[in-house]
């Protein structure tokens, strides 16, 4: 579903519905860029139908200028071929000179592939987009970008969260208190196994020296919507989540 997040920051995709009535989403997030539209991620292969007709209806005539892609499971990944189709002169954005050899489908261009390196910042279309290494992934080789211009940080797998039903299309202004910090943990637990083994004080450090280093006004999590109205506040409860899952 597409939803407008903030600035010139739109969100599309769906979501999933698993056990006992949680869900969880499958978000693209795009920056329209003056006629140079960003996308981070390219959304599930389950949703590719609903997908390209939200971002044909968001985009118009307007070709993407670049895809990000944080990492290469297929819910991020997924609609790269269908987007390519439509678009052919769209180029990648990738973590790794490795990933193109290893981990994007055959038919990805050599030539379609940039580079964007954890520690470094580029410009797309006009746009300053920095990038870092994620924080908290599963899989080697996923990094997190930033646009300074809207102050939003793409988080990938980190920042999800699961939720009923009814919260499925809500942004954390439009909840009665904002994300449930019951709904970070369930996420966090159950799409990062390794937690338990991890010190919870040295992801949450490593946390706050990326908050600490950017203005960040808004997160853009794959696995949830946009968090655009209290930042503060979701830091807070993903920290205490962290904490208790890790040990
Ligand atoms: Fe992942
Ligand atoms: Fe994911």
């Amino acid at each position: 579903m597409l939803r407008h997040v903030k600035d010139d920051l739109f969100q599309i995709g769906e979501s999933v519905a698993g056990r006992d009535g949680w869900h969880e989403a499958v978000r693209v997030y795009v920056l329209m860029n003056d006629g140079c539209p960003l996308l981070f991620d390219s959304g599930s292969h389950i949703h590719s139908g609903e997908i390209m007709a939200e971002l044909k209806s968001l985009l118009g005539d307007t070709a993407p200028g670049y895809v990000f892609l944080t990492h290469t499971e297929l819910p991020h990944t997924g609609n790269i071929k269908l987007i390519l189709d439509v678009w052919p002169d769209t180029k990648l954005v990738v973590s790794s000179a490795i990933l193109p050899h290893v981990e994007l489908p055959w038919w990805v261009a050599d030539d379609q592939v940039l580079y964007g390196y954890a520690g470094t910042e580029e410009t797309y279309g006009g746009r300053r987009i920095s990038f870092l290494d994620g924080i908290l992934k599963d899989q080697p080789g996923t990094h997190w970008m930033y646009d300074g211009t809207t102050g939003t940080l793409f988080t990938a797998d980190a920042f999800g969260y699961l939720y009923p039903g009814a919260a499925d299309l809500k942004f954390d202004d439009e909840l009665e208190d904002g994300i449930a910090g019951d709904w970070l943990k369930r996420y966090h637990e159950s799409a990062f196994r390794f937690l338990p083994m991890v010190s919870g004080a040295k992801v949450t450090a490593d946390i706050a020296r990326v908050f600490r280093k950017r203005d960040v006004r808004a997160i853009a999590p794959t696995h949830g919507n946009a968090v655009r109205h209290d930042i503060a506040q979701c830091i807070d409860r993903f920290n205490n989540a962290i904490l208790e899952i890790c040990r």
